[in-house]
């Protein structure tokens, strides 16, 4: 299978991957059957970023879904219920806890069930709630780095909780603020600041979370240099839970696409966050992100600086701008495979960017 954006899907094209439309519990169309015209126009109103689609030749191509789209639509069903509820009740529920310790629990349990943990999948984000889906994939994406880490179980659940909590204060401030399309005022950022004390505040009296979480909570948002909010912490001084917090946070935000922002392609966020090492981010859990991080996930097309375009098909852990690729340009590299992080003859070869202009597509298709 290979990824294709939606602006550049045909109708006859046969998806190989589900499709989910927002707030919906049943796929728009599922994997196997043909796209048509109509369905491909509502993909682009809908803000689906494109599909996964069968392609001759590249029937070996299988990406490794970590989380299933109903359980991603399950979770984030408990998430919101959590939410709403924590924010009715100020967090003394027990009842809170048995729906939060479920959900910590799913996740942990999925990533410890699977040996080789890498964000392999280009993530369709096609969901209306961002809050809730945003703490699932933040949490999610904690509970890996931890397992790079070698957390053990019982400290990824604390670190799944945390993630799962960690904008709860962000329930507090008018949604007009946060999804504001245009620039904010100083005094609505000033407002947005306030979301990690918020946070704590509507937690702390939770006698059932720990230092460890609260302290990930209020602290998510501070940064190795000191030029974070809201209390201006740097290095040592910033818990450990927030550090992994911090990654997964920015790596999803930027990610999604946004009222004010479209998505950025997973690359581009990751050199940017790279660019960022030891002055957002600490080095040491960045380089435990990167090892579960892929730039480049396995289906996506991608351009060669020696002119021929490629598919992806692995990756290498711990090296996520150089992944294994095979040629797809017609000539006489054709379907030839290069492990960018190894191959010495293709040292000099780089993706320079993903294919998603219309003719270097329809070359690719073209059989
Ligand atoms: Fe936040």
């Amino acid at each position: 299978m290979i990824f294709i954006p939606s602006k550049n899907l045909k109708p006859d094209m046969t998806v190989a991957r589900d499709i989910w439309g927002k707030n919906s519990s049943f796929p728009l169309i599922r994997a196997g059957n043909k796209l048509s015209q109509k369905l491909i126009d509502s993909f682009v109103t809908r803000g689906i970023v494109g599909a996964y689609i069968e392609f001759e030749g590249s029937e070996d191509i299988e990406v490794n879904e970590l989380l299933p789209m109903e359980a991603k639509v399950r979770v984030t069903g408990e998430i919101k219920r959590i939410f709403q509820s924590l924010q009715n009740e100020k967090g003394r529920s027990y009842q809170n806890m048995d729906a939060l310790n479920h959900v910590k629990d799913y996740l942990v349990e999925v990533v410890s069930d699977i040996d080789d943990c890498v964000m392999n999948m280009i993530e369709i984000k096609n969901y209306n709630e961002y809050a809730y889906v945003h703490s699932m994939q933040v949490a999610f994406t904690c509970v890996l780095i931890g397992k790079e880490l070698k957390f053990s179980n019982a400290l990824l659940k604390e670190l799944a909780i945390a993630g799962l909590l960690h904008d709860l204060g962000k329930t507090s401030i008018p949604h007009n603020i946060l999804e504001k399309e245009g620039p904010l005022t100083e005094a609505e950022f000033e407002l947005i600041k306030q979301h990690p004390d918020l946070g704590l505040s509507k937690l702390s009296s939770n006698r059932n979370l720990s230092k460890l979480v609260l302290d990930g909570i209020v602290q998510h948002h501070e940064r190795v240099d000191g030029t974070g909010y809201p209390n201006n912490l740097s290095g040592d001084k910033i818990s450990e839970f927030a550090k992994i917090i911090a990654i997964a946070d920015v790596y999803d935000a930027l990610t999604t696409d946004r009222s004010f922002r479209h998505a950025w392609d997973a690359h581009k966020t990751i050199e940017y966050m790279i660019s960022c090492a030891d002055s957002h981010f600490d080095v040491y859990y960045l380089n435990a992100f990167l090892a579960v991080a892929a730039a480049y996930p396995i289906g996506i097309l991608v351009r060669l600086n020696i002119g021929l375009n490629a598919v992806v098909i692995g990756s290498n852990k711990g090296l996520p701008l150089n992944p294994i690729i095979r040629i797809l340009t017609k000539g006489e590299s054709f379907g030839k495979v290069i492990n960018l992080a190894s191959d010495r003859d293709a040292l000099t070869i780089q993706i320079t960017d993903t294919i998603k202009d219309e003719k270097s597509l329809m070359e690719i298709l073209r059989k």
